[in-house]
């Protein structure tokens, strides 16, 4: 008998550490952001909402909002079906990456106006694989189609980078921007992705998923400490609560800096005046 309760124990106590360890980290920041604007793209649903809801709560609830205090750009899509968008941009590459490019030049001057601000690209672990070929490839000649996960470690790498290179051009700004992975998160974004979407599927998986992936909330944990930290670096990329490497390509100034002009280029009817970069 008492070989079973020690058994029941042993296999409990394993479980709650697993599950407590790829819950992943917490943010522990106390900051509180009342009457400050905070815009996320894509808060309806899954990690923006969480997010969302994090923040919320940490505000007084006043209305009289005076400045953007940050740029959340976390809409994302993962292994759409392959279609062009209206505007012939390659729909991942378009909603993870192009349109945030876009938006963030917009709301640049908001944001000089505030005290001090921040931007957050929702990244992903998905950066590291693919590389430069892959990258400049799929960005020149939008129709280039080669996986859906091509096309979405593609769309973050992009994001990764465009972090760096815009922390350079605004290092004698108040805004910082960074890069943020969320972990692997329960979400509506494996709607298009067979096993997951696949109901028998799911719930042959659902025991291993409940140990190994977070919740909304837990996935919106480093999101939140990359918004409330009093550390100030800038182009850096955050992953479980803590400052990490990006990929070695990520990570090079030179690739960062061309894949800017890159996108420059591509969105060339987007950015009629010099001034908005
Ligand atoms: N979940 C993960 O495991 C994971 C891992 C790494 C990174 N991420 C990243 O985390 C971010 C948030 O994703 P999630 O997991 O929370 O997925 P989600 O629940 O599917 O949320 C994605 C959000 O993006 C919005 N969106 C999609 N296409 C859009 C478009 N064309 N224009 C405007 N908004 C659009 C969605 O709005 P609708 O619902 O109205 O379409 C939704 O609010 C994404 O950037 C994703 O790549 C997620
Ligand atoms: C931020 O944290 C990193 C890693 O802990 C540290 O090396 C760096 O000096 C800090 N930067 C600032 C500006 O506080």
């Amino acid at each position: 008998m008492w070989k079973y309760v020690a058994g029941t124990i042993v296999v409990g106590s394993v479980t709650y550490a697993l599950i407590k360890y790829f819950a992943g980290g917490v943010c522990h920041c106390t900051t509180r952001l009342d009457g400050l604007v905070v815009v996320i793209t894509g808060g309806n649903s899954g990690i923006g909402q969480a997010l969302a809801l994090e923040l919320a709560q940490r505000d007084s609830l006043n209305n009289e909002f005076s400045e953007i205090y940050a740029l959340v750009n976390n809409a994302g899509i993962f292994y759409h079906p392959q279609v062009l968008t209206q505007d012939g941009y390659e729909i991942t590459l378009q909603t993870n990456y192009l349109g945030h490019f876009i938006l963030t030049h917009h709301l640049l001057n908001l944001l000089k106006k505030s005290v001090h601000a921040r931007i957050i690209n929702v990244a992903s672990e998905a950066h590291r694989n693919v590389n430069v070929y892959d990258l400049k490839a799929v960005t020149k000649c939008q129709s280039e189609f080669r996986s859906h996960f091509v096309a979405y470690g593609v769309s973050k790498l992009a994001l990764v980078l465009f972090t760096k290179e815009l922390s350079k051009k605004l290092l004698n700004t108040n805004v910082i921007v960074n890069a943020v992975n969320p972990g692997n998160v329960e979400t509506n974004i494996y709607r298009n992705f067979p096993p997951l979407s696949n109901p028998w599927l799911y719930a042959i998986q659902w025991p291993l998923r409940c140990i190994l992936i977070k919740s909304p909330r837990q996935g919106a944990q480093t999101l939140l400490h990359s918004l409330l930290t009093s550390n100030r670096s800038t182009g850096q990329y955050y992953s479980d609560c803590k400052l990490v490497l990006p990929s070695p390509i990520a990570a090079n100034d030179k690739i960062a800096k061309e894949y800017y002009d890159l996108t420059l280029e591509v969105l060339a009817e987007w950015f009629t005046t010099e001034s908005e970069c």
